[in-house]
């Protein structure tokens, strides 16, 4: 299949990083552009000051750059029609059209495919008055898990503990506007125990893909102690995810997703990502993103030796059934620095001091997501996650050793990170 020459990464975090030197990395040598990047994937590929969010800069660019290709990475252009948009244009796109991106963009519209289908998950109810969701609340066990319908940067999920901190979680989303319309609407749902598991799956129709579980650190403190971020670390292999239960999920998960998106009549060309609870009584959905993960993406793509190009075309083309996947066994770990303060607030404009690229150990990859280029011309933080350390190496343990040994090379005044990133497959190896 003859690949695409040049190619539009959309989205300037850790993610989009990792996708453009995965491009990059393509025998096929396509240009490389992104918008609007950050200043790490602009020392790679030449970046556009185009916002994720402006679908019509968007397609003016790609046209205007003459792009035979775009991936999109975050799910904001995917939920606003930007590959609608594209598709319209007549350039191919990866990434799901807008009514694939509702999987993410509304927990309501998944919940209710997930139970028509019978896929396993967590059982919920839906609410849009404080007073009905609040009688519900009564009725059900302590944890509980209240969540807002629609998007809110990862931070929309409240699992309380208490029947106090359930109260004030409703109210706070159906009575006092919090998180805007994406709260007007919520679920209360049972909480699931268990550990958490990512699967990227590459879907086209109901061709599929699946890449190399992950397993990612959510909470911001050592321990999984504190809120709920995008994410404070990755690694892969998850070797929890042993080859019987990996089949076990793609018999009673991804198969019945892929059918049922296309039953319920999504012609869905991208990434569905399965956020998984292997409970006791087996594997269950927690929820679907519809693009790919951050950190997973910054430990799986390292990973594949398949060409990323060659996948993501292939999904965007409908010829998914021709690709044979091949992963590098070796061992994949992402340390997240973030700014001190996030997910709350969090300063920017910290000079960053980076090693030299000649001093980084074999293996070892420094991707930006949070960072920006001052008027001086240095690299300073701009966002909550500031840069991804990935390592590659033949075990957890020494790709652990690589990604913090080069977390403290790096200097800037907020840098805080988890020091615990892979412990749990550490712990139990
Ligand atoms: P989500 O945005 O749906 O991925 O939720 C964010 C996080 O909240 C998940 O990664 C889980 O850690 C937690 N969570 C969501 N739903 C549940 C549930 N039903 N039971 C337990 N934890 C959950
Ligand atoms: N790391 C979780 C996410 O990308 O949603």
């Amino acid at each position: 299949m003859p690949l695409p020459q040049s190619v539009l990464v959309v989205g300037s975090g850790g993610r989009e990083h990792a996708l453009v030197r995965a491009l990059l990395a393509s025998p096929a040598r396509p240009r490389v552009i992104a918008a609007p990047g950050n200043a790490g994937i602009a020392l790679d590929v030449p970046c556009f000051p185009v916002a994720a969010d402006h679908v019509p800069g968007l397609v003016a660019l790609a046209r205007r750059e003459k792009m035979e290709f775009v991936v999109v990475g975050p799910e904001v252009p995917l939920s606003l029609g930007l590959v609608d948009e594209l598709t319209a244009a007549g350039i191919p796109a990866y990434g799901p059209k807008k009514d694939g991106a509702r999987l993410e963009a509304s927990k309501i519209f998944t919940k209710q495919i997930l139970l028509k289908y019978k896929i396993p998950t967590a059982p919920a109810a839906f609410f849009s008055e404080a007073a009905p969701a609040l009688a519900y609340l009564h009725t059900r066990k302590i944890p509980i898990v209240i969540k807002a319908d629609g998007l809110a940067a990862g931070k929309g999920v409240i699992v309380a503990q208490t029947r106090i901190e359930a109260e004030t979680a409703v109210r706070e989303m159906l009575e006092g506007g919090k998180f805007g319309a994406s709260g007007r609407q919520i679920l209360i749902e049972d909480c699931l125990f268990g550990e958490e598991t990512s699967l990227l799956v590459v879907v086209s129709g109901r061709d599929y893909v699946i890449l190399p579980a992950a397993q990612d650190h959510k909470r911001i403190g050592d321990g999984d102690a504190g809120p709920n971020t995008g994410g404070m670390g990755a690694y892969s292999p998850a070797e929890v995810v042993t080859p019987a239960l990996l089949a076990r999920i793609e018999r009673e998960i991804v198969q019945p997703s892929v059918k049922a998106i296309a039953a319920e009549g999504m012609d869905f060309r991208g990434t569905l990502f399965i956020g998984l609870m292997l409970t006791p009584d087996g594997p269950s959905v927690i929820e679907y993103n519809a693009r790919f993960g951050d950190p997973e993406t910054q430990v799986v793509l390292p990973r594949l030796a398949t060409d990323v190009l060659e996948l993501l075309w292939a999904a965007a083309r409908g010829e998914l059934g021709q690709i044979k996947l091949s992963v590098n066994p070796e061992s994949a770990i992402c340390v997240v620095l973030a700014a001190r303060g996030y997910p709350d607030s969090y300063p920017k404009g910290d000079v960053i001091t980076l090693p030299v690229a000649s001093n980084l150990p074999p293996d070892t990859f420094i991707f930006h997501a949070g960072t920006a280029q001052d008027a001086n011309g240095a690299i300073v933080t701009a966002g909550g996650r500031v840069l991804g350390v990935t390592a590659l190496a033949p075990t957890l343990k020494e790709a652990a050793e690589r990604a913090y040994a080069v977390c403290n090379q790096i200097q800037f005044a907020s840098k805080y990170f988890r020091r615990d990133i892979g412990a749990r497959q550490l712990n139990r190896s």
